[in-house]
């Protein structure tokens, strides 16, 4: 099969960019420097820094009318994000909750949080997931890049970046190894994060096209979860384990399960496609650290640490105070959403030495772009599992290197930052 010219990965390939457009806005230059001003200027800034480049919150301040504040360094962030009890997490439903039925665990505050958090989270460890790496995550990896492989370039976005953790999540999950199907549904679940919008012209638009893809996912993924409760695949899954948890001494209904694969769908993929990609672009951009973690391959959780530090894919998240709060000195009264910019506190000089550098040897810190505390990504040692390995594929390709005859890829946006597109060579 020409994966370049599936009818469903363009498909995807469109809904992607314009996920990409919807989360760039009217910003047309490096968002680094303006929040570095900002993150001097004004830590704990009133209004929200997305909504100044027209970029919606994935909480959709703009139509809950709600006061919004920014706050943009590390330790505030750090605080905050650890601080479920005064910090609630319900707004992150408020942008496309509703296309999926509010069943979304970022949305989730206290004991229902706790509930659902400690009932999946088993499956997501990480001696499960490394069980999983050679006989799952590696093969649906290779299947992408092995056609590649003898042409010596590729547009790796399309052809490679997009497709890969699709593919991989959906494995995992254990859905059937039907790549049309699966590429169908990572299109609705794009269609569902573009749902947001600032302009209501626009919204009128993508709002019920979030609507009805969250609606088309649900009636796809129903049966499937169905078909694997008469089917075992033999093979650990995460549809195969929630049909065997215990919630409060009953079994989840295959509706439910339906519900938390859908939410897992909106998670899981495309932040992981354009994490990947930025990591790429990053690396081509300095030969010498590409040189350096190609010849010592156990410098590659480094490198993708490091470069998910720099650019964050979720440089943005929200919460809300329960009470009225006090961040550096400023009044936060409740009720009040705030923006937590990833992105500046992940390039906090007073949290990281010489921050805007690519710096394979940095003293250990956490990271933020998982996000921190009870809320912390629950699929990341998924997401570091299969971008590791695929970096390692990629980096098998001998003298890779941007493609001359294309611009240099840009990654843009404000919040879920990629490039549109990665050509590169290499000697085939
Ligand atoms: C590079 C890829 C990824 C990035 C950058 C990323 C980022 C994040 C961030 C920042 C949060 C915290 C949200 C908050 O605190 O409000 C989060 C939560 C979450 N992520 Fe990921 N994620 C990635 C991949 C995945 C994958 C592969 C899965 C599933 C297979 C996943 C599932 C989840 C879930 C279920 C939550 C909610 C956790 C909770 O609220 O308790 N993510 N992710």
């Amino acid at each position: 099969m020409d994966i370049a010219r599936d009818e469903h990965l363009e498909q995807m390939n469109r809904d992607f960019l314009a996920v990409s457009d919807t989360y760039t806005g009217t910003l047309t230059k490096d968002p680094f420097p303006i929040l570095a001003e900002l993150r001097e200027t004004e830590p704990v800034m009133q209004g929200d820094v997305l909504a100044k480049f027209h970029v919606p919150s994935q909480a959709d301040y703009a139509n809950s009318g709600r006061p919004v504040m920014t706050v943009l360094r590390y330790d505030d962030v750090l605080a905050i994000l650890r601080d479920a009890e005064n910090w609630k997490s319900s707004l992150m439903a408020d942008g496309f909750g509703a296309a999926v039925d509010n069943l979304l665990l970022t949305a989730m505050d206290d004991a229902e949080h706790k509930k659902y958090r400690s009932l999946l989270q088993p499956a997501f460890l990480m001696p499960v997931i490394k069980r999983m790496t050679d006989t799952v995550i590696k093969p649906n990896i290779e299947v992408l890049l092995e056609p590649l492989r003898a042409r010596g370039k590729a547009d790796l976005v399309p052809e490679f970046s997009l497709p890969f953790p699709v593919r991989v999540v959906y494995a995992v999950l254990g859905f059937p190894a039907d790549s049309d199907t699966v590429m169908k549904l990572a299109s609705w679940a794009l269609r569902i994060l573009g749902g947001p919008q600032i302009d209501p012209a626009k919204a009128a638009v993508t709002y019920p096209a979030a609507m009805d893809a969250g609606q088309r996912l649900f009636e796809h993924v129903l049966p499937i979860v169905r078909a694997r409760r008469e089917t075992p695949t033999g093979h650990e899954d995460l549809i195969g384990f929630m049909q065997t948890v215990d919630v409060d001494g009953k079994r989840f209904t295959d509706e439910e399960i339906t519900h938390l694969v859908r939410m897992l769908l909106l998670a899981a993929a495309e932040t992981t496609s354009r994490t990947f990609s930025n990591m790429i672009i990053m690396l081509l951009e300095r030969p010498d650290v590409l040189d350096k973690v190609r010849s010592d391959r156990k410098l590659i959780p480094r490198a993708l640490t490091e470069t998910m530090r720099l650019d964050p894919v979720a440089g943005n998240l929200a919460r809300i105070a329960a009470k009225d709060m006090e961040v550096r000195g400023t009044v936060i009264p409740k009720g009040t959403a705030v923006t937590l910019s990833i992105s500046a506190a992940n390039r906090d000089p007073e949290a990281y030495e010489r921050p805007d550098e690519l710096w394979l040897e940095r003293p250990l810190r956490p990271v933020l772009s998982f996000g921190f505390g009870p809320h912390i990504c629950m699929g990341m040692h998924i997401a570091r599992i299969e971008m590791e390995a695929a970096l390692d594929m990629v980096l098998d390709l001998p003298n890779l290197r941007f493609d001359p005859a294309y611009p240099q890829p840009a990654i843009r946006g404000l919040q879920l930052r990629g490039p549109d597109a990665l050509h590169v060579l290499w000697d085939a």
